[in-house]
């Protein structure tokens, strides 16, 4: 197996694509996350006096949770964006960093805990960021990594994924983020966790609903270029997706709502 898989090109690869993304991530996607990142932390042993790593915070669901606990948190993140909008919380038991999860600018055994929610599947190198998450966590302490149960993720990319997989199975894009795919089976997450250098861990799966505000018709469409499946498609493909799509919603719709329900897979593992 080779140690890392050749990078497509993925929006999520580039910190410029996140830096642009805050305030939508913040509004649309950390209010869901945030159950994932909540149901993580309950896993791990936290106190006031715990040092906690979020790796990937994105705009801090897990860091937040943490802080609330009273940990003493570092949370890093590679895009510069990102990591403002964590430390314009002002929270003081937070200090947010620039940094790739896949080389950590820490020391061996730093921490009591270390989470990563959604962040670690799409780095490139997924094993040198897991592997990175076990060096830093203290022998004793554990991490807890969540990650989706499907390759085609949760929410909206998932709704959009199945769709042109039905419609159109020979036109699929690229393949999704390496990690995305290949941890999102238990055996296969569960053997990466203890590749990486930490005990067998124990695998909870968690589902919510992604509820997805319909109302916002065009908010909802400027999503689907941020899928890899659909930006294989043509015009009229795209269009006959997106009539798909629609009517599936009309079905389902609960007033301005559209719950998706996405189910991730959280591993926690001690550190030997
Ligand atoms: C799907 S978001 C998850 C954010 C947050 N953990 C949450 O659950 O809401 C993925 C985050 O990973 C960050 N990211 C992607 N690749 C990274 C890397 N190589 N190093 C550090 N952060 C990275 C992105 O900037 C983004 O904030």
């Amino acid at each position: 197996m080779p140690q890392s898989e050749p990078a497509h090109h993925q929006p999520f690869n580039d910190p410029a694509h996140w830096d642009k993304m805050v305030a939508t991530y913040e509004a649309q996607s950390q209010p869901f996350t945030m159950h994932y990142a909540e149901a993580a932390l309950k896993t791990l042993d936290i106190g006031p006096s715990s040092k906690v790593l979020d790796v990937a915070t994105g705009t801090g669901a897990a860091a937040l949770a943490a802080a609330r606990i009273g940990a003493k948190v570092t949370a890093i993140d590679f895009s510069a964006g990102m990591v403002q909008r964590v430390r314009a919380h002002g929270v003081q038991n937070i200090e947010a960093r620039q940094m790739d999860g896949q080389a950590l600018d820490l020391p061996d055994a730093a921490f009591d805990a270390v989470l990563s929610v959604f962040g670690v599947m799409l780095f490139p190198d997924w094993r040198a960021g897991l592997r990175e998450m076990a060096r830093v966590t203290r022998p004793g302490g554990a991490a807890a990594i969540a990650v989706w149960n499907s390759a085609d993720g949760g929410g909206v990319h998932m709704l959009v994924s199945r769709i042109v997989r039905t419609l159109y199975p020979d036109r699929l894009g690229p393949p999704p983020a390496a990690g995305l795919a290949q941890l999102a089976d238990p055996a296969r997450f569960a053997a990466a966790v203890v590749d990486a250098g930490f005990a067998p861990p124990v695998i909870t799966e968690v589902t919510r609903d992604f509820g997805l505000d319909v109302a916002d018709f065009n908010g909802v469409e400027r999503l689907f270029p941020f899928i890899s499946h659909w930006n294989a498609l043509d015009d009229e493909q795209r269009a006959a997706v997106a009539r798909a799509f629609w009517s599936e919603i009309e079905r389902g719709r609960v007033g301005d709502i559209f719950p998706i329900p996405s189910t991730a897979m959280i591993a926690t593992a001690r550190r030997p």
